[in-house]
């Protein structure tokens, strides 16, 4: 543990600048308490430089966020830009530029946050998903032929190799391996169709799980997995899932857990030197904007896992703590506006609770 917390921050669209201005004041009050100090560097990368200024990521950005090991992000994504431009030229370059090859979602139902699942209780409500961020169909490999006419056709291409299978595998396997005393990892997949690509995965899984006797493994095909997930959620310990299927499942489990309000993901590059981005899972959400009324508690969660990641595992373990706090003893609600507090004093609550 260095005693300079040193990150990136992107505030980016809409309510992302005010969540992760909370993100950054727990840091630097957690910092005070455990004997760092944050160095935070601000990146105006987003939506608005977007309208005024045409770029959407520049080499530039690269170079200069490649020298943090660590980016807090708050939101991309801006009601006057064609959907898809900022996330895949922002968002989504990132992961692929920085190669963050895994996206660790822990799905944790908090004390006192309303599940929409029945008699389902924090005991229950306690996974991970890691879902790999690199590959698929998010490879961005396809085309067009005879685009605009009735002959159109377009493909989009998924893209699994062995190399990225393995490191993705190999560290879920690790993951499952330290992060509790059941040891379980489910892949969860569609072998029974995607006969190629999961069938490489699937054999991949099999090989490693050799070296990991202690992990107990299962497999699941990604429907019977949505299932499962609604129904018996405690059947969870860890998931690894492909980046599309993860993508889908995540949000399912976002809301399982109580909503955008309170799911928080890493974009981990987890090689020595590797750059890594911690983000709430919700949007933008521009019809909050300005208003001191958003949800910045997956923000925070985003924080504590950019502090464990960074190597500050005690400062991040004080946050996790303050937020069992503030959604069990203190908050009415975890839906923006609802919550019996401003975003702002959401933010001071968990100060206060370190
Ligand atoms: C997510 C988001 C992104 C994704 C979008 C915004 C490109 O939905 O982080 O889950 O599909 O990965
Ligand atoms: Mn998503």
């Amino acid at each position: 543990m260095s005693n300079v917390l040193k990150l990136a921050v992107i505030g980016g669209d809409g309510t992302g600048p005010e969540v992760a201005s909370e993100g950054l004041k727990v840091l630097k009050a957690v910092g005070k308490l455990e004997g760092f100090s944050v160095d935070a560097t601000e990146f105006d990368i987003g939506g608005n430089r977007y309208l005024k200024t045409g770029e959407i990521l520049t080499e530039k950005d690269i170079e200069q966020l490649s020298g943090f090991k660590s980016i807090l992000l708050g939101a991309i994504g801006h009601p006057d830009v064609t959907p898809g431009i900022l996330e895949k030229g922002i968002l989504l370059t990132l992961r692929f530029r920085f190669d963050q090859y895994i996206n660790l979602r822990p799905v944790k139902l908090f004390p006192g946050v309303e599940t929409p699942l029945k008699n389902k209780t924090p005991d229950d409500i306690d996974f991970v998903v890691i879902r790999e961020n690199t590959e698929d169909m998010y490879a961005g490999v396809g085309g067009f032929m005879h685009k605009g006419t009735p002959q159109e056709v377009a493909t989009q291409t998924a893209i699994y190799t062995r190399n990225g299978t393995e490191r993705w595998l190999r560290w879920s396997f690790e993951y499952a391996r330290n992060r509790s005393r059941r040891k379980h990892l489910t892949l969860v997949g569609k072998t029974n169709v995607l006969t190629y690509g999961h069938d490489l995965i699937y054999r991949t899984f099999k090989e490693i799980a050799q070296e990991y006797p202690d992990v107990e493994t299962d497999y699941n095909n990604v429907d019977a997995c949505c299932m499962w997930m609604v129904k018996n959620p405690e059947y969870y310990d860890v998931i690894a899932t492909t980046n599309m299927f993860g993508d889908i499942i995540t949000d399912m489990a976002g809301i399982i857990q109580g909503g955008m309000g309170v799911a928080a993901g890493g974009n981990i590059n987890p090689e020595p030197g590797g750059v890594s981005m911690f983000e709430p899972m919700g949007g933008s959400a521009p019809k909050y904007t300005g208003k001191n009324v958003i949800n910045p508690i997956a923000t925070i969660s985003a924080a504590a896992m950019l502090l464990e990641n960074a190597g500050y595992s005690k400062a991040a373990e004080r946050v996790m703590k303050a937020i069992i706090a503030a959604t069990g003893t203190k908050m009415k609600s975890q839906a923006a506006g609802k919550m019996g507090y401003s975003t702002t004093e959401v933010g001071d609550l968990i100060c206060e609770l370190l």
